[in-house]
């Protein structure tokens, strides 16, 4: 043997897929303390694997004297850059895998291995030029002057590639606080990684100088005078009404959606006792946020599984300590309707229960597109392109791809002046060529 390669767990077990391919509560580095003794042991080369992330993660395990070498895998998907970016030949921010482990969930569902830092994984369009356009000079041809809506992740994305691909653009935010639905995502247990997602782009947007102005309400005047060629619509979801009557729910019962208690957690006070309706990752994230308050929670799923769109092995480990920590996670279950303080629900093929609400009453069943702009972009005549949650509520990775594509087929698109892009992109042949 020439030298010992270590990683942990298995991925034939669920129970131990999360010790080979690790959620983000296991720390940077999570194996390194398990190979130093065999490094001690032996006088061939050491490698070890498990969430190094970024470049000092690596360093950190070789200095502890628990590794000769470092193996990476998920930050390589997530930046196949990474090692030129280390090493200072590529100037240009990391972008940090989140262990959000949708990369081995979609390779366990068949599907392709695609990452929510890099949608573009696999693709001609992961190619240093596209992914970070600003290191190469502008197309000569083709440039457009572009409006983005929104400052989510979505328009955050399209701004980066947008301004890299020598583009004129522009980002209006609508709130005073830029990010979109991150705040919300971060807001749970085990979520810290998921900032990564937020602020790889925005660094990148500063430091390209990109104007983002916060507080606009764009009416057809401002966009008008604007001029754009093109308007990229980013402006996320928003919250969907309660699915349920609650005509005949006690007023006593507060009723909230998801995102007012993600937003609002110091609300929360121990014994609070809390009926969500909707355990998919919203609902149950929350669920997580609440428990570690101390609130007693009860989570109402139709489906017969929670948190259907979570990679298992991070799903697994949050339903694990929700059912440690006495949460009631009720799924297959139909609600009936509230009366009073009470939910009538009916598990499949049971008979009918009626159930506490408690002192909140939390809808956790999805949000919808917010496209309250729609009317004056189309009034303006403009060209336009909806991105990420405002064309389909989704997740980040869809966020990312629409906002990253929208971009590189700006070079196409036509002018005000009529001109259609001249500037196409390379196809891979010509590329290598
Ligand atoms: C609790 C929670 C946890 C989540 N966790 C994950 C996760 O772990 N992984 C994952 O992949 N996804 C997760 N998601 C989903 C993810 O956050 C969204 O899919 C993503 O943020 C959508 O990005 P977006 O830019 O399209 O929209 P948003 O983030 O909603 O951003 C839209 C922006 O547009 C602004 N805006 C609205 N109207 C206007 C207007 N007229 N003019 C200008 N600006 C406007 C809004 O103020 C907002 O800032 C989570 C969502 C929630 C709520
Ligand atoms: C999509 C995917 C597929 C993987 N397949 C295997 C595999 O077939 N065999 C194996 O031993 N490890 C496999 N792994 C585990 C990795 O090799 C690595 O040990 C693990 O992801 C932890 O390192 P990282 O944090 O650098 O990704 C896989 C990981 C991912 C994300
Ligand atoms: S999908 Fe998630 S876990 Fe997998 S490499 Fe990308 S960021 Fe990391």
């Amino acid at each position: 043997m020439d030298g010992i390669d270590l990683s942990g767990g298995s991925n034939e077990s669920p129970q131990l897929s999360k010790y080979c391919i690790q959620p983000p509560s296991f720390p940077r580095g999570c194996l390194a303390p398990h190979a130093k003794p065999i490094k001690q042991a032996v006088r061939i080369p050491v490698l070890v694997a498990g969430r190094i992330v970024e470049p000092q993660d690596a360093e950190a395990v070789l200095a502890s004297g628990s590794a000769d070498f470092v193996s990476v895998g998920r930050a390589l998907y997530a930046d196949p850059h990474w090692c030129n970016k280390a090493f200072g030949k590529i100037r240009a921010p990391i972008r940090r895998c989140i262990a959000c482990n949708v990369c081995f969930e979609r390779l366990t569902l068949e599907k392709d291995v695609s990452c929510v830092q890099n949608p573009m994984i696999g693709t001609e369009f992961e190619a240093l030029e596209y992914a970070e356009p600003q290191l190469f000079p502008a197309p000569a041809a083709g440039r457009r002057r572009v409006l983005v809506l929104g400052g989510g992740v979505a328009g955050m994305e399209a701004a980066r590639v947008l301004k890299g691909r020598g583009h004129d653009v522009e980002v209006w935010e609508k709130r005073n606080q830029l990010g979109g639905q991150v705040p919300l995502a971060v807001a749970s247990p085990d979520k810290a990684e998921v900032e990564a997602v937020w602020t790889y782009r925005w660094e990148t947007v500063q430091a390209l100088g990109v104007p983002v102005r916060l507080g606009v309400d764009a009416d057809l005047e401002a966009i008008c005078t604007f001029a754009p060629d093109h308007i990229v619509v980013a402006t996320g979801a928003k919250p969907a009404a309660p699915p349920i009557d609650l005509s005949g729910l006690s007023n006593k019962v507060r009723v909230l959606h998801a995102w007012d208690v993600l937003s609002d957690l110091e609300a929360v006070r121990p014994g609070l006792r809390v009926t969500i309706v909707g355990g998919g990752m919203v609902g149950v994230e929350t669920a997580d946020a609440l428990r570690v308050r101390g609130a007693s929670i009860t989570v109402l799923e139709r489906q017969d599984l929670m948190a259907v769109g979570m990679a298992r092995n991070n799903r697994l480990e949050l339903m694990e300590r929700l059912a440690a920590d006495g949460v009631a996670l009720i799924t297959e279950c139909r609600i009936l309707g509230v009366q009073g303080e009470r939910v009538e629900i009916q598990r499949k093929g049971g008979p009918v229960e009626s159930l506490p609400v408690g002192d909140w009453l939390v809808f956790a069943t999805g949000p919808k597109p917010q496209r309250d702009i729609m009317e004056t972009v189309q009034a303006s005549g403009v060209p336009y392109t909806c991105i990420g949650d405002c064309a389909v509520p989704g997740d980040f990775l869809a966020a990312i791809r629409d906002g990253w594509m929208a971009a590189l087929l700006m070079d196409q698109v036509s002018s005000r002046n009529g001109r259609a892009g001249e500037e196409r992109l390379v196809k891979t042949e010509e590329r290598k060529s």
